[in-house]
């Protein structure tokens, strides 16, 4: 089999924008400047009163689905990938296809479904699953539905607040891609942490200075993991570098990781290291947090280079221009890198047919995978068709304590009685709770 992959997708957003620089960072007394410089984020996506990660999801797929002009008999699986799921048994992904059939003909009977865990990581892992059940023809000439949707809230006042987000992207994986035919080699660097974890509780615990260091760790081990299987990866051989995007002031610290080690051995290491000198070594430092100062200074002098700044402008800031608006969307956020990616070169007339991303996510607890995408020859069609631009722009604006509101109404275990801010149109919405304590969706005409 030539190729498998990327053959369409669709990304919805929450309908609601917390901003950050000028709503949250003045009641948090603090600098708009560590929102959006520090961080790298203006805002973050949040859902209203109705959506949830099964509207957000049924949504992104419904789209897809007319837009590709399939019918249910064209689907042979649905993986959900979320770490916000409400339900320890039935799967997100039988809501999914239950308001799917709602409002398609035919029914999802024969399609196989389920729901990956591992943190932000499992949507990758999902989209893996889909690409080898079609290598290994269990297919039936029928693609795989890969859905990822969080609602990536924290609790109140923990420092993670400010990267909260919520949304979903549905992608349709083939044997024929549009977008991205998938690399079989694969890097993977995992152990067992506790950086970020949800012990049967709705918000996370989270060691957010830790889990930067352990996010980084995994990386460095699943990029070298893939050269082990793919061989030596050059600076050359990368367009674009789509990395799990909790904030981008993360990708920042990734990317830099990254970009010294496509350079080790060759000619630009030498004229790195010509202007900011070799890296401090540990042997030099008497304690350790002025070694952790040296090193961090020298990250920073690094970052300032113009050889590291003409890459990273071409590379990795593309990834990062829809994240910068969304927030985190967990295990959606590597796969809104890839179409922020696409976006921009669609938008400079870039010509990217069979140039090569590398593509790196992460989940915590912790796991890293590293592969490579090289991109399809119907790739600008389908990244034209999507609307996530116009969607972000029609969000509504919350107030603080409009936000306030809105969280609690997302909070477990609180009542809500708050009205939405927004009116569902054309799109499946949460309508309250049946017999058994599931909840209900119903598809809202205009
Ligand atoms: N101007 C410019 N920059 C400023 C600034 C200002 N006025 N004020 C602060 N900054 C910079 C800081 O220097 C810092 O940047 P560096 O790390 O490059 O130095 C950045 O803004 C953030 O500032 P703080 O570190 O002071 O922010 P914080 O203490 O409030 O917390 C955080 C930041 C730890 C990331 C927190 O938001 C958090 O816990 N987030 C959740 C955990 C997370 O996202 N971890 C990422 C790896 S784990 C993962 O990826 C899985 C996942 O999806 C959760």
């Amino acid at each position: 089999m030539a190729s498998v992959g990327i053959d369409a997708m669709e990304i919805w957003t929450g309908k609601l924008v917390l901003d950050l620089p000028n709503t949250f960072a003045p009641v948090k007394d603090e600098a708009p400047a560590k929102y959006t410089k520090g961080l790298g984020l203006t805002g973050s996506s949040l859902p209203d009163v109705y959506e949830d990660i099964v509207t957000m999801g049924a949504n992104a797929c419904k789209r897809l689905i007319e837009r590709k002009g399939l019918t249910l008999n064209d689907i042979g699986r649905i993986d959900v990938a979320t770490e916000s799921s409400f339900d320890r048994s039935k799967p997100v992904s039988t809501y999914i296809a239950g308001c799917l059939e709602q409002v398609f003909e035919g029914d999802l009977s024969h399609a196989n479904k389920g729901e990956r865990k591992f943190a932000c990581l499992s949507g990758t892992q999902a989209v893996d699953d889909a690409c080898n059940w079609i290598r290994a023809k269990r297919h039936r000439g029928r693609g795989a539905l890969v859905v990822v949707t969080d609602t990536a809230l924290y609790e109140r006042d923990d420092p993670g607040e400010a990267t909260q987000g919520a949304g979903a992207v549905a992608l349709y994986i083939t044997e024929t891609p549009s977008i991205v035919a998938l690399s079989t080699e694969q890097g993977i660097g995992s152990k067992d942490e506790t950086d970020f974890l949800k012990p049967n509780q709705q918000f996370p615990s989270v060691d957010g200075r830790r889990s930067i260091g352990v996010y980084l760790d995994r990386v460095r081990e699943a990029l070298h993991d893939y050269e082990s299987v793919a061989g030596r990866i050059h600076k050359a051989d990368v367009s674009y570098l789509p990395f799990h995007t909790p904030f981008p002031g993360m990708v920042r610290k990734a990317a830099l990781m990254t970009y010294r080690h496509l350079i080790a051995g060759t000619d630009e290491e030498e004229t790195l290291l010509g202007l900011v000198g070799e890296p401090p070594s540990p042997d030099a430092f008497d304690d350790a947090d002025a070694y952790k100062k040296a090193r961090y200074d020298y990250q920073k002098a690094i970052r300032n280079t113009e050889p590291f700044q003409t890459w990273y402008t071409a590379t990795v800031a593309p990834t990062l221009s829809l994240s910068r608006r969304t927030g985190n969307w967990y295990t959606g956020s590597v796969h809104v890198a890839r179409a922020s990616a696409l976006l921009e070169a669609a938008r400079h007339d870039n010509d990217l047919v069979g140039k090569r991303m590398l593509v790196g996510s992460y989940g915590s607890g912790a796991q890293a995978e590293v592969h490579a995408e090289t991109v399809c020859t119907g790739w600008r069609a389908e990244i034209e068709a999507l609307t996530i631009e116009d969607q972000l722009d029609a969000r509504y604006d919350l107030s603080f304590e409009a936000y306030e509101q809105i969280h609690s109404a997302h909070t477990y275990g609180t009542e809500t009685s708050i009205d939405p801010f927004t009116t569902p149109k054309n799109e499946f919405a949460f309508d309250g709770w049946g017999d058994m304590g599931e909840r209900t969706y119903a598809y809202v005409s205009a």
